[in-house]
This record gives C-alpha cells, sequence and structure tokens, in this order.
C-alpha cells in the first residue's frame, strides 16, 4: 500500500489538539495526535508531510514544561506552531518570549503586517481566538512578524524554512477563518492534495482487513451501538459471512431493543448475527446488588461467558472485531502526556486475552462523526447513525440500588416515553442523551380520592459534544410537561417526575 498522505500533530496538552486534527482530516488530509515527547525516529518513520505543535497549558519558562524532541525543530518539512507551539519556536529558534503579566482570553481583532502564505487571499484584519498568558516580545532570527493584535505578535513566519507560528488558534469555531488558515497551510505550505475522505478510509481498511484476516473466521460483539455496528459493517464488506456476530440480550436493554436491533442487523444489513437471550442469567446475577461498580463488574463477567459459549459453537474462530475509536487510543497514549483524561469505560474488556483472539479495530484512527459517516456510506440506516449513546450495563446504572424484574419493567416504559416525546418534538439530533432514571425513593402522591406512595422517576438531557463534559438541556417546558405527565398517566407505580439539572463535571451523565 502506497504511503498515505499524514500531518502529524504533536500534543502539548491543549484542551484543543483533537480539534485541530478534526480540522486537518475535514480538510481532506489525514492528520494523528502523538505525544509531545515522541522519538524523532518514530516520527521520521511516518514520513509526515508537515508538523503541528499544539497549545498547551504549560509556560515555556516552567521547570517542567514540556519540550519535543529537538530533531523537530530541523524536520525539513513544514512546522506550524500554535499558541504554546509558537512559544516554544521562538524561545527555542532565538526569540523572546515574555512571561505573562495578565492573560489575554477571548476574542481580538488580527491584522496582516506583511504579506505571508498562511493567509493567502484572507482579508486584512479578521477575528482571532486568544487564550494564551506568556507572548512573544521578538521573534527569531529569519522569521517575519506577519500579523498582530493590538495586545500580542498574531502570527509569524520564516518562508525559507518553512517554519510558522500563530498565537490564536485556528481550530475552534471562534476564529471563522481559522479553516483557511489551516487550509493554507496544508495546501500552500506543506504541498498536500487533500484525497484522504471516509471513501478512501473505506477502500484501505477493506483491503487492510483482507489482508490481515485471510481465510480466517472472525467474531463481533455487537452492543446495539453505533461503534460495533459500524466495525461489523466494514468487516463484513471485507471478509463477508465469514463474519459473524452475536448480539447479546443482557436484560438490561430498552425496550424492545433487542427484537429492533437484531431485525435492523440481520434484515437492512445483511449481517450473519446469533442473537441471544441471555436476560435471565443477567438478572438474576444482578438480583440483590446495588452497588454501581459490582453491577458493572458482573454485567462485564456474565456477558464475557455467554459471549465464550457462544463463540465455542461457532467453531474456528482467530480475530476479534471491535469498535474502539480513535478518542480511546488518544485517551490511553496522552495519559503519559500532559493532557490526561479519566476515563474508564470499556466495552468487551479482557475479551481478546481470554479467549486468545487477535484484534481487528478497524475504527481506531476515526473520530465519532467519521464513524457515522463510514456507517452511512455503508448502508446504516440513519436512525441507528444518530442514536444517543447507551452504556453497555445498560439500565442497570439506572435503576439506583436494587435491579428487580418490576422496577426494570417501569423504567423500560418511562424511559420510552421520555426517547418518544424527544423525538416528537424534534430535540433527538440535539441532545446528546435523553433518559429516565429510576430512584430508590418513594413520595406521597394523590390520584382521585387515593393517597398513593409511589416511585420517582427523574428525567436527564444533556448536551455534550464528547460525553467529556456535558450541560444539562434546558428542554422547553412543555415538552417537559409532555413527559411528565404521560409517566404519571401511563407507567404503573410511578407518581411524580423530576428533572436533573446538574451539569458535567461535577455531575457526572450518568446517576451511576
Ligand atoms: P458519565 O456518567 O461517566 O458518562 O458522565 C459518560 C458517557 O459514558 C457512558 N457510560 C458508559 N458507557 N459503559 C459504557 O459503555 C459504562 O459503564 C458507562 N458508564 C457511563 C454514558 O452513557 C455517557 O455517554
Amino acid at each position: 500500500m502506497t504511503q498515505r498522505e499524514t500531518i502529524l500533530i504533536l500534543d502539548f496538552g491543549s484542551q484543543y489538539t483533537q480539534l485541530i486534527a478534526r480540522r486537518v482530516r475535514e480538510a481532506g488530509v489525514y492528520s494523528e495526535i502523538v505525544p509531545f515527547n515522541t522519538p524523532w525516529a518514530d516520527i521520521a518513520n511516518r514520513h509526515p508531510k508537515g508538523l503541528i505543535l499544539s497549545g498547551g497549558p504549560q509556560s515555556v519558562f516552567a521547570p517542567d514544561s514540556p519540550h519535543p524532541d529537538p530533531a523537530v525543530y530541523e524536520f525539513d518539512g513544514p512546522l506550524l506552531g500554535i499558541c504554546y507551539g509558537m512559544q516554544l519556536l521562538a524561545s527555542r529558534l532565538g526569540g523572546r518570549v515574555a512571561p505573562a503579566d495578565r492573560r489575554e482570553y477571548g476574542k481580538a481583532e488580527l491584522t496582516r503586517t506583511r504579506s505571508c502564505c498562511l493567509f493567502q487571499n484572507l482579508p486584512q484584519k479578521m477575528q482571532v481566538w486568544m487564550s494564551h498568558g506568556d507572548h512573544i516580545d521578538s521573534a527569531p532570527e529569519g522569521f517575519d512578524v506577519v500579523a498582530r493584535t493590538a495586545n500580542a505578535i498574531a502570527a509569524m513566519e520564516d518562508s525559507t524554512r518553512r517554519r510558522y507560528g500563530v498565537q490564536f488558534h485556528p481550530e475552534v469555531v471562534h476564529t471563522p477563518l481559522g479553516k483557511e488558515i489551516l487550509k493554507n497551510f496544508l495546501f500552500n505550505i506543506c504541498g498536500c492534495s487533500g484525497d484522504w475522505n471516509v471513501r478512501s478510509f473505506i477502500d484501505e481498511a477493506v483491503a487492510r482487513i483482507r489482508a490481515q484476516v485471510g481465510e480466517e473466521q472472525a467474531l463481533c460483539a455487537l452492543s446495539g451501538g453505533v461503534d460495533s455496528a459500524v466495525a461489523a459493517l466494514l468487516v463484513h464488506q471485507a471478509i463477508g459471512d465469514r463474519l459473524s456476530c452475536v448480539f447479546i440480550d443482557n436484560g438490561v436493554l430498552r425496550k424492545n431493543e433487542f427484537e429492533e436491533v437484531l431485525q435492523t442487523f440481520r434484515e437492512s444489513l445483511h449481517l450473519k448475527v446469533v442473537g441471544v437471550d441471555a436476560s435471565a442469567r443477567f438478572l438474576e446475577r444482578l438480583a440483590g446488588v446495588s452497588d454501581p461498580e459490582n453491577k458493572r463488574k458482573i454485567i462485564g463477567e456474565e456477558f464475557i461467558r455467554v459471549f465464550e459459549e457462544e463463540a465455542r459453537k461457532l467453531g474456528e474462530v482467530r480475530f476479534l472485531v471491535q469498535g474502539t475509536l480513535y478518542p480511546d487510543v488518544i485517551e490511553s497514549v496522552s495519559v503519559k502526556g500532559p493532557s490526561a483524561v479519566i476515563k474508564s469505560h470499556h466495552n468487551v474488556g479482557g475479551l481478546p486475552e481470554k479467549m486468545h483472539l487477535s484484534l481487528i479495530e478497524p475504527l481506531r484512527e476515526l473520530f465519532k462523526d467519521e464513524v457515522r459517516e463510514v456507517g452511512r456510506r455503508l448502508g446504516l440506516p440513519e436512525t441507528f447513525v444518530r442514536r444517543h449513546p447507551f452504556p453497555g450495563p445498560g439500565l442497570a446504572v439506572r435503576i439506583i440500588g436494587d435491579v428487580t424484574p418490576e422496577r426494570l419493567a417501569v423504567l423500560k416504559e418511562a424511559d420510552q416515553i421520555v426517547v418518544e416525546e424527544i423525538r416528537r418534538a424534534g430535540l433527538y439530533d440535539q441532545v446528546w442523551q435523553a433518559f429516565a432514571i429510576l430512584l430508590p425513593v418513594r413520595s406521597v402522591g394523590v390520584m382521585g380520592d387515593d393517597r398513593t406512595y409511589e416511585n420517582v422517576i427523574a428525567v436527564r438531557a444533556v448536551n455534550s459534544l464528547d460525553g467529556m463534559t456535558a450541560d444539562w438541556a434546558s428542554l422547553p417546558y412543555e415538552v417537559l410537561a409532555t413527559i411528565s405527565s404521560r409517566i404519571v398517566n401511563e407507567v404503573r407505580g410511578v407518581n411524580r417526575v423530576v428533572y436533573d439539572i446538574s451539569s458535567k463535571p461535577p455531575s457526572t451523565i450518568e446517576w451511576e
């Protein structure tokens, strides 16, 4: 296979690093994030067309500030430093960085002071987004200052050595022409051709999977979510019915989900799927368990057992397909770097080691929106592509306290109403997740002339970009009112509905 045109982004810990990678890919150039201290040999091995040094929370003056392998500065291709990345370039190459006496944060007006490839075909003045403490006092020898804001040198270039620095963040939406600036870097300066897209990704992935699997058999555990479905579809495209899928009803799926998802997989997508109703086993093991982490553990363990049993029935299988996404891959790399992220959710952890299977992770390079696009191209119905995330331990972590068949039945009904009404209001695609939680308290109510003493349902709807942070969604009162009255009227055993108005952090999206 030919070398894929790649831009590497060295991650110095900015909250925007992933955004840089996404913008580059949106422009049709494949990009990857690597830790700031990646050894030069590893970088050179990838033959990048250009390097981008990301921003970061540190000051170049801090004793423990992150620095790249010094050979990075000798790279014979183009280099773009953003914010902290620019300050690194300036301080390393002989310019002067001034420590912060105050932070500049927010919108600023940039004025171009000289012509520069980075700003080709862009106006003289433009809005940019600043977020920095230190600033550059004087550019290094060989560099020209090409743009300023009222407070700072906004951009500099050394066109001979193809070194560029911007103090602002071209990757964020508050720099409206930022995409154009990045495109100028990619196409005018790095000479990229921009031929990476979802179609070319699919072709490459299919060829790679064929080469990896040869004539062997592969197995995929479907969760009902988008990632495992798209991973299965890609592998199916490559090896057809030598892929077998297993979809397990663990008893804590949403109402009708098992049947509906199975039907989509089999009838619309023509995947070979074994559907296993193991709900009784799971619920038996969950009986009397109220600790959330225990629930997760039990569901995880039981899942592996059922899956192994099914796999044995399928005979000789060498490969296991998993829908791991790029953010999970970078997170685990960056734990050593400055942008350490705390996240411990995993789907089918432990399976490959236990079963001596080799992994196929065809989505390892993709962001979620790219996975959705691949799904669309492979025929995944739009309603499926846009499904809200649903946790592996399912409704078990939305029933606070013990999970019993009776409580499950109550939650399934309430949850269905929440989702139906959010859809009816045209809000489903706007919110990240919307669901019901069954609380372990009962409260007093009146119904007719009778006093009731029944369950409370909490409704949660959040906006989020990636699930790492989230704001509670300000749903219209009418929608909340309909949800509330339908739940109380239609779900037996519930006499009160409350709306969760907490954001993450400090709360989490799920209640357990
Ligand atoms: P939290 O509750 O941590 O959730 O704010 C963030 C995102 O992760 C989902 N989530 C899980 N997904 N297994 C999963 O596969 C889990 O144990 C799990 N717990 C939470 C949650 O729905 C949200 O999208």
